[in-house]
């Protein structure tokens, strides 16, 4: 049987920490079994709001690129690759935004809300407003047959549906359309309680070295009613409690969750008994990264591997696109 073709990206903004894990990449990863993955890292894509900050993005793409192979995404089993190395997705992207109606990308959500929350910044330009065509480009060129996201990216997996339609209503039958695969999205919060975020600073990092992890840790916000170690405590509201949900054992959980209650152990102990444990589980992580610290050949050796995968299928989709455009 012929596996589905799944195809999803990041953005190189930074580092990878605990929230991606235990959303898209546990995700990505256990759909590597399943599907013919394409992952690749949208570097283009980072331009578009970040045009005046470009320096950190080569860096930022190799550690991207080392937490994905550090975590068990397998280059034997997905097409990993970097989004600018496949130069012919600025060919469809220009050719898809021939026949995209600007009323689409004006009444995308997610442009509406970005323009109104990053106001210090001007995002008034072509290419944000593009966005979408662009990550349709990255979608129809692998003829994906699914998209796995989570919500916020919804409506970009929908224009690129829409925008797809178009292309096979005027040109011919050319791409399959793509289906959302939603991504439950993790209930891990930052150390402040907020959405865990490179960009709130709250974040715990996949590469980050133990003492820091222990440091971070022990500013984490607990239950806010739990002024003094005499209180009682009510784990269901307290952020420490859901990570030792996900990090510690379950008899650990049922005493914590037991004695939280009784104020028989204080917030101290109990981050500090969290804190070994998220280490521990971050142990296999974090020795095989230590392997591709060392060892920056052989990730430049992976990317080139599948830069040249999907530059493959790319110039094949391109093939096919010239000719149904006529051009
Ligand atoms: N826009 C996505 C994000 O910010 C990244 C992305 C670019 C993407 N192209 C894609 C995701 C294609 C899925 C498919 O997360
Ligand atoms: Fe949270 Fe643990 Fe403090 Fe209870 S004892 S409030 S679970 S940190």
């Amino acid at each position: 049987m012929v596996k589905k073709r799944i195809l999803s990206g990041m953005r190189p903004t930074g580092p990878l920490h605990l929230g991606n894990l235990h959303g898209a990449l546990a995700n990505w990863k256990k759909m590597q079994n399943e599907y013919e993955c394409f992952f690749f890292i949208a570097d283009w894509h980072a331009l578009t709001s970040d045009y005046d900050a470009t320096g950190p993005i080569r860096s930022y793409i190799i550690e991207i690129f080392k937490d994905w192979l550090s975590v068990g995404l397998s280059p034997e089993k997905c097409t990993l690759f970097i989004q600018s190395h496949v130069k012919e997705h600025a060919e469809l992207f220009l050719l898809l935004s021939m026949i995209t109606p600007l009323p689409w990308l004006e009444r995308n959500p997610t442009y509406k809300e970005q323009i109104a929350e990053l106001k210090n910044k001007d995002l008034s330009t072509f290419g944000f407003l593009g966005y979408p065509v662009l990550q349709a480009a990255d979608i129809i060129m692998y003829k994906a047959n699914g998209v796995p996201v989570g919500i916020d990216q919804a409506p970009h997996v929908e224009l690129t549906r829409e925008i797809a339609r178009r292309f096979n209503y005027f040109y011919g039958n050319v791409f399959p359309i793509p289906q959302t695969i939603l991504t439950e999205t993790p209930k891990i919060l930052g150390i402040d309680r907020r959405k865990m975020s490179k960009s709130y600073n709250n974040a715990i990092f996949l590469s980050e070295p133990p003492e820091q992890i222990k440091k971070k840790v022990a500013q984490m916000i607990t239950d806010p009613h739990r002024a003094r170690r005499t209180d009682r405590g009510n784990p269901d509201v307290c952020n420490v409690f859901s990570f030792h949900q996900i990090y510690s054992d379950s008899d650990t959980v049922k005493q914590i969750d037991r004695e939280c209650r009784k104020a028989q152990i204080g917030c101290v102990q109990c981050k500090q008994q969290m804190a070994r444990n998220l280490i521990k589980a971050l142990e296999p992580i974090r020795e095989k990264r230590s392997y591709y610290d060392a060892h920056p050949d052989v990730v430049r050796a992976i990317i080139e591997k599948g830069t040249r995968r999907a530059r493959s299928v790319a110039r094949q989709t391109m093939e096919e696109v010239r000719a149904a455009v006529k051009i």
